[in-house]
């Protein structure tokens, strides 16, 4: 089964995604990248879709509403950069998204949906792939995943929660995710609460392609391989990592500003510092950090 990092605002970058490879991660998704701000030549955007050619299997993400813009945005990208796929944010459940009818507001107009996949799949011949939810407060995540398939998407990557229950704890439903994938012919990623070995349990005879894991990875990028060989990092081996990956931030963020750089490493020095207390997913700061996307 492969493993996936998620595509997470503020977090996925260019250093994460490097440390993140080099510690068992098969394929990563990138921040979420405006369609709109691609077009409007937005610098620090075009800067943050860049992918260094190193990386193996990265998902550039874009969110838009307008079939043209996400078009656009894509052939654009791909001109000045190309990576190895793109992805569609139809999942994105934050104010900030939904008020410009993006992220998981897409869920509520299929016909939006499919002309948005149409126009990508014109755009590129790289793997394209979407990431939905179960629905936004009805769930349809499985009509919305049969117009993914038909338009010609490669990959599907299911969040099993309703747009309603953001990121509540017991809400997300992984037997959907098995549901999904059972329906459809193109591989299904499932994303959500996946923190070790155990949680991968459940899809083992189940066609769920991979895992996408999110919020298990911070402060502990070597969560790829403690799942794949089942072999704890011990702390020599977690410092050093920790060294490579402010090391990679100071490298890659510094293009975009000393600001972005600065807040990006006290954010993940807090994470690998509460690492040794506490191995749960954090829940208490993501409704803090949710709110600044
Ligand atoms: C801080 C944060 C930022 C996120 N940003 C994005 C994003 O830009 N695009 C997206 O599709 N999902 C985003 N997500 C959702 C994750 O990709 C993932 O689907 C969700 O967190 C559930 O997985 P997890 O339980 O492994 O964290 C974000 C989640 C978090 C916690």
């Amino acid at each position: 089964m492969r493993l996936y990092l998620a595509p997470m605002a503020e977090i996925s970058t260019a250093a994460f995604r490097e440390i993140c490879y080099r510690n068992g991660a098969d394929v990563c998704y990138s921040e979420m990248i405006s369609a709109k701000a691609v077009m409007f030549n937005n610098k620090k955007t075009i800067k943050m879709a860049m992918v260094r050619p190193e990386e193996p299997r990265t998902f550039v993400q874009i969110f838009g509403s307008d079939p043209d813009d996400i078009a656009g945005a894509i052939r654009r990208i791909e001109e000045l950069c190309p990576p190895y796929g793109f992805d569609i944010n139809m999942g994105c459940p934050m104010k900030k998204v939904i008020k410009g009818r993006n992220g998981a507001f897409l869920m509520t107009d299929p016909d939006k949906v499919r002309r948005i996949v149409r126009a990508a799949r014109a755009a590129t011949k790289k793997p394209l792939s979407v990431k939905i939810r179960k629905g936004y407060i009805h769930e349809n995540g499985s009509e919305v995943a049969a117009i993914i398939e038909e338009e010609g998407a490669d990959l599907l990557v299911i969040h099993p929660r309703l747009k309603t229950q953001m990121f509540l704890p017991g809400t997300c439903d992984p037997d959907f995710s098995i549901r999904l994938a059972a329906e459809r012919k193109i591989p299904v990623i499932h994303s959500g609460d996946v923190t070790g070995p155990k949680d991968l349990e459940r899809f083992a005879d189940s066609r769920v392609a991979g895992v996408m894991i999110g919020r298990g990875t911070f402060g502990r990028p070597w969560i790829f391989d403690e799942i794949r060989h089942g072999v704890a990092k011990n702390a020599e081996e977690r410092k050093a990592i920790m060294k490579l990956h402010f090391n990679a931030i100071r490298i890659y963020s510094r293009q975009l500003s000393e600001k972005a750089m600065m807040s990006e490493i006290k954010k993940n020095a807090v994470w690998y510092s509460r690492v040794r207390r506490c191995r749960r997913v954090p829940q208490p700061c993501l409704s803090d950090r949710m709110g600044r996307i």
